[in-house]
């Protein structure tokens, strides 16, 4: 069997599961995407054909808000046909496995899937067994990657500053569980990012192989510390266990991001989360809904990333056949 790649023989993109071994060029081509369709007014008179002709299934086997209705968006406003199937409520439950859904999904012509699932390595496993014509797209794979949000994460980025090479990112939580932080890193490091920081307690950091390059602070006061860019995460008790997760109360007095505090950063610094919040466990309402917020921006953008995404791996299939 050949070694698993993301890229056809051509060198194009096939399957999006990670941002490793993007390099920065394909990285800023899918950013530059992703601005055109922020830039376009989303009325109807305006949505594009690129993925007419297309069926879309958007496969979500933990829960999503952002992530799922901002895929299945972008299909409709490109013109595909798209089913969701929730999982958690799917033939999964009666032991189907992944595979046979895909199979089954397959055989009713459908070309791209967006996949989340909790287990490491599915997505792979899947986009090894798929059909020579059909793509794979995560949608958020255990701890391990999300891509399309370390996308958005740039884009969102990129907008406010203008660039990556003189900028101080922190992140600030349970990264040690995080695909965010991964896929932000991997894009911020690959777009040449001055300073990538990892703020948290010992308990919620990663492995000390992980992130290299990373400076590490238990220190939310020293971690922030003229930052221009400040990422809050959440502690994602879903993937721990329940004798492990913090006191929320003792957390927010050491880690909750509050106005207080973001004096620490650049007075122009940006506040990001991902989403879901849990305010006032990482994040305090006054600084969620803030002038230095741009949490709702982020969510925006998700949207156009992944249009970008998905008219990319279209206009790359369209270039095989
Ligand atoms: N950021 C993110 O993945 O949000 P959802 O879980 O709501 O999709």
């Amino acid at each position: 069997m050949q070694p698993f790649s993301q890229f056809d023989g051509n060198g194009r993109l096939r399957h999006l599961i990670t941002l490793e071994g993007l390099d920065g060029d394909l990285l800023r081509e899918l950013l530059d995407r992703s601005q055109h369709y922020v830039a376009r007014p989303t009325d109807l008179a305006n949505h594009g054909r690129e993925l007419a002709g297309f069926t879309v299934a958007n496969l979500f086997a933990e829960p999503s808000t952002r992530t799922r209705a901002s895929f299945e968006l972008a299909a409709i406003r490109l013109g595909a046909d798209v089913i969701n199937l929730d999982l958690m409520l799917s033939s999964r439950l009666k032991d189907e496995s992944m595979l046979d859904t895909i199979y089954t999904l397959e055989e009713m012509q459908v070309d791209l899937f967006a996949i989340r699932d909790s287990k490491p390595g599915v997505l792979q496993y899947v986009a090894e067994h798929a059909e020579q014509q059909v793509s794979i797209v995560s949608a958020g794979e255990a701890h391990l990657s999300h891509p399309t949000q370390g996308l958005l994460d740039a884009l969102t980025i990129h907008q406010y500053k203008g660039g990556f090479r003189d900028l101080v990112v922190a992140v600030v939580g349970d990264i040690r569980h995080s695909r965010v932080a991964r896929s932000a890193w991997r894009a911020l490091t690959t777009l040449g990012v001055g300073e990538f920081r990892l703020v948290g307690p010992d308990e919620l950091m990663p492995a000390p192989e992980e992130f290299p390059g990373a400076t590490r602070f238990d220190s939310l006061e020293e971690g922030i510390d003229h930052a221009d860019v400040v990422m809050m995460l959440r502690i994602q008790n879903e993937r721990m266990e329940q004798a492990r997760v913090p006191d929320a109360d003792r957390y927010f007095e050491r880690y909750g991001l509050t106005p207080e505090r973001l004096k620490r950063a650049r007075p122009e610094a940006i506040v990001m989360h991902p989403g879901p919040m849990n305010r006032g466990v990482e994040i305090a309402s006054e600084i969620a809904d803030g002038p230095q917020s741009v949490i709702r921006r982020q969510v925006a953008n998700g949207v156009a990333v992944r249009t970008a995404v998905l008219s990319h791996l279209a206009e790359a299939r369209r270039k095989r056949s």
